[in-house]
């Protein structure tokens, strides 16, 4: 055997070994996808599937969808979350969901502040923050969304637009509540583009959100906060980003609308 073989399953064992203990938060982000049928077909293949002790495994599907997952998934582990929700308890809202209505169909988490809500629906970090604070008050874990695109990268304070976007975020909420958000970073420059960010410029925003989070919250709540990411994540590039420091799971997109890949990923993040 020569060194580079040595080197390999000897790299492979560590990774594997690494995966086995760290635990991640799996979170599938279907977006506005899928067919009634599709969807009962998608939860009769993940249902059964072992997913492990240590991973959170959520999907977060259309609204209209959420009574199939209630009835389906009653007996699971597997979570599942809203994508969207307007931030009043009930009211002349036409159109609209509350988080307690979601909270109704068994909702644990949801996700605020996606690109996509930002860009196509003008939805702003203040109105993030008054999301936040509707999850807070349901005991909904909001999964918060941050990113540049590609014209910010450009610019060397692209990190201080990221954390503009938490702070604001976090506005409403007390100091106490902060470590119930959960923050996905996602690059918009890699959703749905097929181009990932590196493991290394995922680690480097990472520590810098984690270096953030710890001097401006302190050590308890800085460090408690899981730092996902998001952005064309799939079988053949997750095990590297989850290498990356400061990873504690992904947001992911079109790769969670095949249960097989869905559970690829998982089960890749759980050392298999
Ligand atoms: P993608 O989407 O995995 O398809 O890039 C990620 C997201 O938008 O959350």
């Amino acid at each position: 055997m020569d060194k580079r073989e040595i080197e390999r399953i000897v790299r492979k064992e560590i990774v594997t070994g690494v995966f086995q203990i760290q635990d991640f938060l799996v979170v599938g982000n279907w977006k506005m996808n899928k067919t009634k049928k599709e969807v009962i077909t998608f939860l009769d293949d993940i249902v059964n599937h072992d997913f492990g002790e240590k991973n959170t495994v959520v999907i977060a599907p259309p609204s209209a969808y959420l009574y199939l997952f209630e009835e389906k998934l009653r007996y699971s582990k597997i979570l599942y979350g809203t994508q969207n929700f307007y931030p009043k308890d009930n009211g002349a809202f036409t159109g609209e969901f509350s988080i307690e209505m979601m909270r109704d169909f068994g909702c644990k988490y949801a996700i605020i502040g996606h690109s996509e809500r930002r860009t196509i629906f003008y939805e702003c970090d203040d109105f993030a923050s008054k999301k936040i604070l509707s999850c807070i008050q349901n005991q909904i874990k909001p999964i918060l969304c941050v990113g540049e695109n590609l014209e910010q990268r450009k610019h060397e304070d692209f990190k201080q637009f990221l954390v503009n976007q938490i702070k604001t975020a976090f506005s409403r909420i007390d100091k106490s509540d902060i470590s119930k958000v959960i923050i996905a970073y996602e690059p918009i420059w890699a959703i749905g583009t097929g181009e990932t960010a590196t493991p290394d410029q995922v680690e480097e925003i990472h520590m810098f959100l984690r270096n953030f989070l710890v001097n401006e919250y302190g050590n308890d709540i800085g460090k408690e906060i899981p730092l996902l990411y998001g952005g064309s994540v799939k079988p053949a590039n997750v095990k590297e980003l989850a290498l990356a420091q400061s990873v504690n799971g992904f947001l992911i997109g079109g790769a969670s609308l095949s249960a097989q890949t869905f559970i690829e990923i998982s089960d890749l993040l759980n050392g298999k």
